[in-house]
């Protein structure tokens, strides 16, 4: 399969001005980025006029089932919201509670124009099925929560989840390990995690320092801040998805340098669960891959990461009170190449560049909200909405054209929903 893109405006990623550029895709893979070659016959031709073509955008940390609960515990404290809400009803979830939930999420992801995304909850297979089906990126991690009596069982099913699902779909789902804090896992637990990932080159995606208390327990129990308790335990020697590392003492900085831990900025969910505002900028500036997250719909209370996109570059001006940092092209930098990076897919995906996947967003640039075209990457920061997404090639396949959902029957979708949250609230 061919497909042609022409007429748009291109942001490549690779540094390049933002120009009108053709794009060509065979299969899964972009075939050229400029001019077609001559005689150049497509089996899809998408006009681009009037639009903006991105690569698809990267969401670096979700719970894609946690749709379920959205506006389900809100303006809670973090400790009541996780234990006393969350918690308890995530008990009574099955496996079809994660997929239907995964679906409506991927249904949501994909007209913000989200491409690729990573995963951490349970029944972790059922989350791939649906993506697969939905034809989305996805990189899962079965969420782990360290208690010795089932510790063996535990990891047998992150080596089952990695033997049965990494790299199936062409490449669309890979697997990490998903020890879930530092907070729920024990050091006996999270070592045994991490000899498993070094028996199976398996990059971890974790929740590092988010909430003060994280931290303070963390001091109290281990003379050391959640990030050096783990750095000290031996897990940055595997690829390692940080979520939102809120509270950084001045040390923390190096040790995520040095060890190339990938941050994931969730600003809206660290916002509203009352746990503050990450560094960004001074992780970024400390040579720390940051990208942007939306974390679950529970915190959230959406999967929209053009507000994120948004949030991340105005909190870290509002922040240092300085508006010249974290400018327009480096949030976008954040929220597609650095995500890539973060999901260990950064040669795969996050540019758009011969050889690599196609993964490619269409941003309606006809509206009167983004007019006039001055500097288009602030466009796309500052005043672009997700529902100015109008096309989504994922691997080479249109999953979303003109607004129109190709892979999801969201009619059937929301009575599942319906039919399961029912059940759930009883
Ligand atoms: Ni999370």
């Amino acid at each position: 399969m061919k497909i042609l893109i022409k007429n748009a405006k291109v942001l490549t990623m690779s540094g390049e001005p933002i120009e009108r550029k053709e794009i060509g895709i065979e299969n899964d893979r972009f075939t050229f980025v400029g001019n077609a070659p001559e005689g150049y016959e497509a089996d899809i031709v998408i006009d681009g006029e009037g639009h903006i073509a991105m690569p698809g955008i990267v969401n670096a940390h979700t719970h894609s089932s946690m749709s379920l609960l959205r506006n389900y515990a809100d303006d809670l404290p973090f400790w009541e919201w996780l234990t006393e809400k969350v918690w308890p009803v995530e008990e009574k979830m099955g496996p079809e509670e994660v997929y239907w939930g995964t679906m409506l999420s991927n249904a949501e992801m994909i007209r913000s124009g989200i491409t690729a995304y990573a995963d951490m909850y349970f029944y972790s297979a059922e989350t791939a099925k649906a993506s697969l089906e939905a034809g989305l990126r996805c990189s899962i991690a079965q969420g782990l929560i360290g208690s010795s009596d089932k510790d063996k069982e535990k990891l047998e099913a992150t080596r089952q989840l990695y033997r049965e699902w990494h790299m199936t779909g062409d490449g669309l789902i890979t697997v990490m390990a998903g020890p879930h804090a530092p907070y729920t896992c024990d050091d006996a637990f999270l070592t045994k995690v991490i000899e498993l990932c070094a028996e199976l080159n398996l990059p971890i995606h974790t929740h590092l320092s988010e909430s003060e208390k994280e931290v303070k327990d963390s001091l109290e129990k281990h003379g050391r801040s959640p990030i050096q308790h783990m750095n000290h335990l031996g897990l940055f020697k595997q690829h390692t998805l940080a979520a939102h590392c809120v509270h950084l003492r001045d040390e923390d900085f190096e040790i995520l340098r040095e060890n190339q831990v990938h941050v994931v900025h969730n600003p809206s969910s660290n916002l509203k669960l009352g746990n503050g505002i990450s560094p960004v900028s001074r992780l970024l500036l400390s040579g720390v891959n940051v990208s942007i997250g939306t974390d679950g719909s529970c915190s959230n209370n959406n999967l929209n990461m053009f507000e994120e996109i948004h949030l991340a570059a105005l909190l870290a001006k509002g922040s240092t009170r300085d508006p010249a940092v974290l400018p327009a092209y480096q949030a976008l930098e954040m929220a597609t190449k650095n995500g890539a990076a973060a999901l260990n897919l950064g040669s795969e995906t996050g540019k758009i560049q011969t050889g690599m996947k196609a993964d490619v967003i269409l941003v309606d640039l006809e509206q009167p909200h983004l007019y006039p075209h001055y500097q288009l990457d602030a466009s796309l920061v500052y005043s672009a909405q997700a529902s100015d997404v109008r096309t989504v090639i994922v691997n080479g396949k249109i999953v979303m054209e003109k607004g129109e959902l190709k892979t999801i029957d969201l009619e059937k979708t929301y009575y599942e929903i319906k039919r399961i949250t029912n059940k759930l609230s009883n």
